[in-house]
């Protein structure tokens, strides 16, 4: 774990009433899978969403959303807009071999400038993709974006759950509260009905009994989910009434919870005179 840096200042995003960052210490556990269904379930229970890819390196958001081109930001408004989602990642200016090249200021700079210099407008929820890893990339941004809270997304393998606990340990450092852990790829259910737990099953909810925070459920397994992210077309919004787009409104609903629950009791912390 780097050394604390010097504390940033928070960046001010006076039309966007939370930010929620989706993390983890470990690449590929399905955070960007998590984060756009997650935006489009909190859409889908009414409230206005925007969906930020601070994954500069790698960016899957324009994959997940069916966006293909890459675009001129002198001639384009920034956000997009797709399936009623309002959508910034560096994969819309550049194409994917680019962004590879960007190094650390770099990252900072463009993050900077996605949250400071795009016209957001009024926002429920700004729900940002958290690029892997819990190095000097995700702790500034962790403290320069404006965060109401991080959701920690896990696989059940031990290996996945040591680098969710350093990425919990990332979000205490900076004193981002921590909304909930969700076990992903938790389980599969074969065609005749039968629960496999291929990964083990649990870990995710010990991990958040031990750490006291909530866990916020279990994503099954599902070649739909691979289907419709990589088709552009997310499960939430292709399959809204299937069982797994109702788990993640579930985990919406729960999100939304917590994420009041915070709100109310920073308000009703005493205002010091000091
Ligand atoms: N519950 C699931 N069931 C089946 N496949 C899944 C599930 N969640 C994610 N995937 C698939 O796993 C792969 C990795 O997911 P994703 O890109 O969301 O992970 P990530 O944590 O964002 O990765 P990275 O660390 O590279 O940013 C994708 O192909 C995605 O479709
Ligand atoms: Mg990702």
């Amino acid at each position: 774990m780097p050394p604390p840096g010097p504390v940033q200042e928070k960046i001010a995003m006076p039309g966007v009433k939370n930010v929620v960052a989706v993390a983890s210490g470990k690449g590929g556990v399905g955070k960007s899978t998590v984060a756009t269904n997650l935006a489009l379930a909190l859409h889908m229970l009414g409230r206005r969403v925007g969906l930020l890819d601070a994954d500069i390196y790698g960016p899957s958001i324009p994959i997940m959303m069916g966006v293909s081109e890459v675009f001129d930001p002198n001639t384009t408004q920034f956000p997009l807009d797709r399936y009623g989602i309002k959508l910034m990642s560096m994969g819309f200016v550049v194409k994917p071999e680019t962004a590879m090249i960007w190094r650390g200021p770099m990252v900072h700079k463009y993050i900077t400038a996605f949250l400071t210099q795009i016209n957001w407008g009024e926002l429920d929820y700004l729900v940002i993709d958290l690029p892997p890893g819990t190095g000097d990339a995700q702790l500034t941004l962790t403290q320069t974006a404006p965060l109401s809270g991080a959701v920690i997304v896990t696989t059940p393998q031990e290996v996945s759950l040591i680098d969710a606990r350093k990425g919990l340990e990332m979000f205490n450092q900076v004193r981002v509260p921590v909304i909930g852990i969700v076990e992903n790829m938790s389980y599969f259910v074969s065609g005749d009905g039968k629960r496999h737990e291929i990964f083990g099953h649990g870990g995710g909810k010990k991990l958040a009994q031990e750490t006291g925070v909530p866990f916020l459920g279990e994503i099954p397994m599902d070649p739909d989910i691979v289907k419709c992210g990589d088709s552009g077309d997310p499960i939430v919004h292709k399959l809204p009434d299937s069982p797994i787009a109702k788990t993640y409104l579930s985990l919406a609903t729960l999100v939304s919870e917590q994420v009041t629950k915070s709100s109310n009791a920073a308000a009703e912390l005493p205002t010091l005179q000091l």
